[in-house]
Order: structure tokens, then sequence, then C-alpha cells
């Protein structure tokens, strides 16, 4: 994981009650860093335990704000603020249809489904098989039943439950692929991480009846899109 420095893994001594504290106290720094405004996005963070997202040897590091190892080639869960980061200028909200590519552990999903709610929808794509087993079982294990996991390649979307209200791309590329650019209603919104000369720009993307505009949020590091539309790893920063 380039750019980060990842702590060592090791047995998880912290209690479920440490975590539960660890992530009131995360969603308070959120809020006051200005990252965290949404009351739907707030009780959702503090509603999804994230360590249960994690592998054991990294569970004690669920807070932390780096990003962590998961099963598969190149998949991390992303930071804690990253959710915010990602959701918030997305103004992901009630009865949004959303599409995650971009599964890895799952929990920036369960996060997505609470936010949603009952009205709304989740589908989340993941490229690697390993990583896409891993997420299954968490989501599962969590009891978030109704959502829909499809193991492809994200850069294609899922046409059959299109149009999407709200799309997040978790990995980086160089451009949207045309097809999440087809499979977003009109109004809707779209965020990824945009490699360009200088590293990567997290940019949201708006889909009116004339055309897309974009707006820069802030520069990210991020693992690369893999797939038709991906980026070899090395092209990253
Ligand atoms: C930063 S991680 C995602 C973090 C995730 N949102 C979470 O909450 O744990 C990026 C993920 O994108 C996946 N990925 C890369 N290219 C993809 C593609 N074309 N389609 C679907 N998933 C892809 C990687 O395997 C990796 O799991």
């Amino acid at each position: 994981m380039y750019g980060w420095r990842i702590p060592p893994p090791k047995e998880p001594s912290k209690s479920k009650e440490a975590l539960a504290r660890e992530r009131q106290e995360k969603v308070a720094w959120l809020i006051e860093e200005g990252l965290l405004k949404s009351e739907r996005i707030r009780q959702a963070l503090l509603k999804v335990p994230r360590e249960d997202f994690i592998p054991e040897p990294y569970r004690d590091y669920a807070y932390l704000e780096v990003p962590l190892p998961l099963p598969g080639i190149s998949a991390t869960i992303s930071c804690p603020h990253s959710y915010p980061l990602f959701y918030e200028p997305l103004g992901l909200d009630q009865g949004h249809r959303f599409l995650e590519v971009g599964l890895g552990s799952g929990y920036g999903t369960a996060v997505a489904r609470e936010v949603v709610g009952d009205e709304g929808l989740v589908v989340a794509m993941e490229i690697d098989r390993l990583t896409f087993e891993y997420a299954k079982a968490n989501l599962v294990k969590a009891g978030y039943k109704d959502v829909v996991l499809v193991q492809a390649d994200g850069g294609f979307g899922y046409p059959e439950l299109q149009p999407y209200d709200r799309i997040a791309v978790t990995a980086a590329c160089t451009e949207i692929p045309t097809p999440l650019l087809e499979q977003l209603a009109i109004g809707g919104r779209l965020i990824a991480p945009v490699i360009t000369a200088d590293g990567q720009d997290l940019t949201v993307f708006e889909k009116s009846a004339t055309g897309v505009c974009q707006e820069f949020v802030c520069q990210v590091l991020y693992v690369n899109l893999h797939g038709k539309y991906g980026v070899p790893e090395e092209q990253g920063s």
C-alpha cells in the first residue's frame, strides 16, 4: 500500500466496549474536522461496527486513519474519514439507489445501506473473488442481507438495476468508465478518485439532461481501478 504506514499485524486485544468508545470519538472528530455534517451519515457511522469488517490481525486499528489490508490482490478498507469524504459531497441520502464500485471489506456498503434506508437500494461490485467472498461474509454476519453484491468488473456497472442516483468508485481511474456515466440517473452524482499528473483528485460528477459537470473535492490516495477501464498499479501515485 503505497504512501501509507500500516501498523504491524497483532492479536486483537481491545474489547467491544473499547472499540465502541473509539467509534463515538471518531464520529465526534469527523464533525469537529468539518468532514461530517449529514445526520443520516452520522447515525450510520455510529451504528456500523467498523471492526467487524477488518481482518483479525488489524482489528485493534479499526479507528486509526490508515487503510488496512484485506484478503485479495490489492484490496484495502479505506481510512475511517474516507466514508464521509465520499458520501457528503455525493449527498447520499434516504431513498437513493446507490452503486458502489469496489466493495473491499463491505464496510462502506453497510454504511451506505444505513444511509439510504429501506426505501433505497445498494448494489456493490468487487472484481477480486477473494475480497468479494470476504466482504460478503462480513455483510451477512453483520445482518446486511438486502444489499445486492456482484462479483464482476465494476467498470461495466450493473445495468440490470440502473439508473443509480449515486455512484461511488472507491479505486482510482484515469477517466470515469463510460458505462457508469450511462447508468447514472439525470440529476445523479458520481464520485471517484481521478488520476492526474500530480496524484489523484477526488472529483464529483453531476449528470444533467445536457451533460456532465465536475467539481474537485480534494487530493486523495487510493488503490487503482482494475479491469477493462483500469490502470496498472505502477501508474498510480
Ligand atoms: C479502497 S478499496 C475499497 C474499500 C471499500 N469501499 C471498503 O469500505 O472497504 C478498492 C476496492 O476496489 C476493488 N476494485 C478495483 N478495481 C475494481 C473493478 N474494476 N471493479 C470492482 N472492484 C474493483 C479492489 O479490489 C478493492 O477491493
